[in-house]
């Protein structure tokens, strides 16, 4: 089946509004989009007073040189937080479909969901002594949904799903549902990306972002790489200008060799810093639990989060309490931050509980 077939009629139907820069490009005498012809001060040659183009050749091209696919199958989102929204809003009709996660997992799938109005299936991960799985058999008795939200490594618990799982599951529901794999850490573990196998499984779907390990989460820059007639149906529905002409700007110069060589050294420092981190953790007398996870993450269990949490606060030091998603009791995720950020915590801990 054409996963197309799958998305709400309407927006199958519907003609997307056509914004001067997508019915024409930006050459020439420009009196087609009222706007200012003079640039802003401070416009460092970016001509701000122009619209921008709705998907920059440039960066398109780019962005799909380094992910390995071809420029059909991508779409430029503002972070993949956009992506997310777009997936449910053209696949959910409200009050009718489906969508299924696996928490404890990254909060906007449900949210996004429940403002479409879409019912949200959780079957919660299952957790091992080691780490954490995907409940298969319950995701199979589970009615069937629109969107199954993956999440590899997941956050926040930083675990793989391995690919072979991935591509079952979405041979499994190919007749209805579409599998959204989302790899905003992939670049912090040394998994291949899923990227490559959308051409073969058009009703699987890879979110990627440069928020993360390409250091731009400013910039609001993420690619949704999915079958070409699904990146046709978001990009009807997507805001008519979401790229800011500065994010890619940026965007593209963090895609350059020399920053992806940059890039490597810095992911290179936060796996030493978190195998440093991780030996104080598992040394830690009030420290019960540590998953350390395959991405720029740990995930660590405590009698009293919410202590934990605040103490740190007050120290000036800022961590995520989880203990409100389902399984996750005591739990607090704590980013793997500089070297100097990192020295703050290990004193922090090493006088906490004080
Ligand atoms: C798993 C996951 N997906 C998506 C996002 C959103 O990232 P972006 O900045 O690309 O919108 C986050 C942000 O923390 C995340 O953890």
């Amino acid at each position: 089946m054409n996963p197309a077939d799958l998305a709400r009629a309407e927006i199958r139907a519907l003609k997307p509004y056509a914004s001067a820069r997508a019915l024409a490009d930006s050459a020439g005498v420009l009196l087609n989009a009222n706007e200012n012809p003079w640039p802003p001060v401070n416009d460092a040659g970016l001509s701000l007073n122009r619209y921008p183009d709705p998907q920059p050749p440039a960066l398109k091209r780019r962005l799909a040189e380094v992910y390995g696919i071809d420029e059909s199958q991508l779409l430029i989102t503002r972070g993949s937080d956009e992506g997310i929204d777009l997936l449910v809003r053209v696949f959910c009709r409200a009050g009718l479909d489906r969508v299924l996660i696996c928490p404890p997992c990254f909060g906007m799938y449900g949210l996004s969901a429940k403002i479409q109005n879409a019912e949200v299936v959780a079957v919660p991960l299952l957790e091992t002594d080691e780490d954490w799985q995907l409940d298969l058999s319950a995701i199979e008795q589970a009615p069937p949904c629109r969107l199954y939200f993956l999440c590899s490594p997941n956050n926040p618990t930083g675990n793989l799903i391995d690919a072979a799982t991935v591509l079952a599951l979405a041979d499994q529901v190919a007749g209805h549902g579409l599998v959204m794999i989302d790899e905003a850490y992939i670049e912090f573990c040394d998994r291949p990306s899923l990227a490559d196998r959308v051409a073969a499984q058009p009703n699987l779907v890879v979110l990627r972002t440069l928020s993360k390990a390409y250091a731009l989460a400013g910039c609001r820059i993420g690619a949704v790489i999915a079958d070409p007639s699904v990146i046709d149906l978001l990009g009807r529905i997507i805001a008519p200008y979401p790229l800011p002409t500065p994010s890619v700007a940026a965007a593209l110069g963090a895609l350059e060799p020399a920053a992806l060589d940059r890039q490597r050294d810095q992911l290179a420092r936060l796996a030493e810093l978190k195998t440093t981190l991780l030996a104080q953790l598992h040394e830690h007398p009030a420290i019960r639990k540590v998953w350390p996870g395959r991405a720029n993450f740990v995930l660590v269990r405590v009698d009293d989060a919410a202590r934990l949490v605040a103490d740190a606060s007050s120290a000036g030091i800022r961590l995520r309490d989880q203990s409100a998603q389902p399984g996750l009791a005591g739990c607090v995720r704590l980013t793997i931050g500089s070297d100097n950020e990192m020295q703050s915590l290990t004193e922090f801990l090493r006088n906490w509980p004080s």
